[in-house]
């Protein structure tokens, strides 16, 4: 069935495919009794699978990576998939169009997924007002970022502004500095500019009554050097977790043809050759700080590539790629998988 659907999907271009999916979802969900079957179909429920981290229990440690539903649209659909957390984001505080189309293309024979979106959304305003009807149940995660106007000089303010607007609707944070496609952002994650900004964002969560879990998002494209430095900005800071990783720039070892690739130009690539990267990038992490919570994302499009990041120690994964190649039953098989395993998290 799957196939079938992906096959007539993968006929449109791939951002006009996500929004007809996504259009296609939420009026299937008006049929009365297709949440249920749905749920019933797709969940996995095993105290095997289920994860305890910062203080919240995780039914299972499977979640929708950020980007997806960046304006928190589809929550209410996408919460009946099986996964264990959903990321919404990256949030800016005004809204922003984005790069201009095309701007999302597939490598088909890679399993993979180059993008150069640049943080369209609606803006945190618009978000919050999504959350509110968040389901009650499900573990949201807000990923915030900042205007591709805003100078990285003033770009605290940017993450700042989101963190407050979005403090009493999500459940965990995750500063984004790693996306590729706005300009001159990764730069952020440079020592100094890098604990100024979780500095400036810290000082407002430890100012609230119950703090919420702060992580920050990587690039898989850091040397071992700059991710050792990220580790001691972590300690010094107080950072509750990282995630790694975002897309790479890298292009190496793929299938497409080299000028297909170049005419598809600049952005970030997941998906399937990011796998074994990601997972590096996560060992490295483990190897320097057994303690720190590492959510794994990069290129889990089966059961056996989830282990991969567990193994390396993750302590949670996501998926964005493996979703669109390989469909919801993913989630399913991964947990299923994991019911099977004894782990030691
Ligand atoms: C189209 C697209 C948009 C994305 N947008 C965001 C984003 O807004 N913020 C973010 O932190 N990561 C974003 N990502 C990165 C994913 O969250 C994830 O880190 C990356 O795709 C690697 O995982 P995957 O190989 O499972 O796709 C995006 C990825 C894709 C493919």
């Amino acid at each position: 069935m799957f196939a079938l659907i992906k096959k007539a999907l993968f006929l449109f271009p791939a951002e006009i495919a996500h929004s007809l999916t996504m259009y296609l979802l939420k009026i299937s969900f008006k049929i009365p009794g297709i949440k249920n079957i749905i749920l019933r179909l797709f969940t996995v429920r095993s105290k095997k699978i289920e994860r305890k981290l910062w203080g919240i229990k995780f039914p299972n440690p499977v979640g929708l990576a950020a980007g997806f539903d960046k304006n928190a649209d589809f929550l209410n659909e996408l919460s009946c998939f099986g996964f264990g957390f959903i990321e919404i984001g990256t949030v800016t505080p005004l809204p922003q169009e984005g790069n201009p189309k095309p701007r999302l293309f597939r490598l088909i024979s890679d399993e993979a997924i180059i993008n150069r979106m640049g943080f369209n959304n609606k803006g945190v305003k618009s978000v919050v007002e999504k959350l509110k009807n968040r389901p009650k149940n499900l573990i949201v995660g807000g990923n915030i970022g900042k205007n591709k106007n805003t100078p990285n000089e003033k770009a605290s303010a940017d993450y700042v502004a989101c963190f407050d607007t979005l403090f009493d609707h999500v459940d965990y944070f995750v500063i984004n500095v790693s996306s590729p496609n706005t300009p001159n952002l990764r730069e952020l994650q440079d020592k100094t500019p890098l604990t100024k900004l979780i500095k400036a964002v810290q000082e407002r969560n430890k100012s609230k009554e119950t703090p919420k879990p702060l992580l920050l998002k990587i690039a898989p494209d850091l040397s071992n050097d700059q991710l050792t430095d990220i580790l001691n900005i972590c300690n010094e800071t107080q950072l509750d977790g990282l995630i790694a990783t975002n897309t790479t720039l890298s292009r190496d070892s793929l299938k497409e043809r080299s000028e297909a690739i170049e005419k598809m130009g600049a952005g970030g690539l997941s998906g399937l050759p990011l796998a074994d990267r990601s997972t590096e990038v996560i060992k490295f992490l483990r190897s320097k700080n057994q303690k720190i919570p590492i959510i794994g994302v990069g290129g889990v499009g089966d059961v056996s590539k989830a282990l991969e990041k567990i193994d390396a120690g993750a302590n949670l994964i996501q998926i964005y790629s493996g979703f669109i190649f390989k469909g919801p039953s993913l989630i399913k098989k991964i947990n299923e998988g994991l019911t099977k395993i004894v782990h030691n998290n």
